[in-house]
């Protein structure tokens, strides 16, 4: 099986997938409320902070953007706040509907006249999206699930202009002592407070595992290279707990 999640008794990538949607199915309902108790509210920091740095791609009114992996819709309220009046939507797209439809609640819910966002249930790695037609291709917290990375990175590739920017705002595993302090809240607490909300243990438990199987930033960025990509970057965010992968679509590949 090749690089990409694993989680619990899924023996391909196609079997892998399905456990993923099944997961975030049965969890859509208190995902919000789990992300920002389990995270202290630091997720929305680091959504605003990865929004922060895609500025210059976002304030182009006539940028296409695809916030792929958007879950319930968190990350692209986030660039949303940087879009200019009038800006083309943002293509917000996912795989679980109980999470995409939580996400088409709040774009409808925002006010006549602002940016907004539309969104697509599809599959990251076969994108209903004509290739080079992308500015920006964003994921936050998602790419860590999808079955392939690699099939991940060529397929965001596909559909970006060339030069286009690629954004990946995932968890990682920090070093020296805080890591060892996170590594004993995020092995053992979270998945015991997940447990404890949703009513089942398997979502909580594959979380810290799906983010051991995760490639370290210095094995990320040279998959990056090695799929066509320049300007390959990793920004840790809060000693590394998460960060932000950034790189550009080679202008010829
Ligand atoms: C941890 S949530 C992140 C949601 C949101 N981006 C956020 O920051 O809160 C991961 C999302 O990735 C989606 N996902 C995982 N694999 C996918 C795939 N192959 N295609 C589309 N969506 C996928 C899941 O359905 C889930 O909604």
């Amino acid at each position: 099986m090749s690089s990409g999640a694993k989680p619990h008794g899924a023996r391909d990538e196609a079997a892998a997938a399905t456990a993923v949607r099944q997961m975030f199915d049965s969890i859509a309902p208190r995902y919000d409320l789990l992300n920002h108790l389990l995270s202290a509210n630091i997720d929305r920091l680091w959504w605003r902070r990865a929004a922060r740095t895609l500025r210059p791609v976002l304030a182009n009114p006539d940028a296409s953007i695809l916030d792929i992996c958007c879950g319930t819709g968190d990350m692209t309220l986030a660039l949303l706040k940087h879009r200019p009046a009038g800006a083309h939507p943002i293509l917000a797209v996912d795989f679980t509907r109980a999470m995409l439809i939580r996400a088409s609640q709040k774009f409808a819910a925002r006010k006549h006249g602002l940016p907004t966002a539309v969104a697509i249930e599809a599959d990251a790695l076969h994108l209903p999206i004509p290739p080079a037609s992308l500015d920006l291709v964003v994921s936050a917290f998602g790419f860590r699930n999808l079955a392939n990375y690699q099939a991940g990175l060529r397929e965001f590739h596909r559909v970006l202009k060339p030069g286009g920017q690629l954004a990946i705002l995932d968890f990682s595993e920090p070093g020296g002592l805080i890591g060892k302090a996170y590594a004993v809240y995020f092995r053992h607490v979270l998945p015991a407070i997940g447990r404890l909300i949703v009513g089942q243990a398997g979502p909580y438990s594959y979380l810290p595992a799906s983010v051991g199987n995760f490639p370290p930033p210095p094995a990320m960025l040279a998959l990056m290279l090695s799929s066509g990509y320049e300007r390959c970057a990793w920004q840790p965010y809060t000693f590394g707990i998460a960060g932000l992968y950034t790189a550009r679509r080679l202008a010829v590949a």
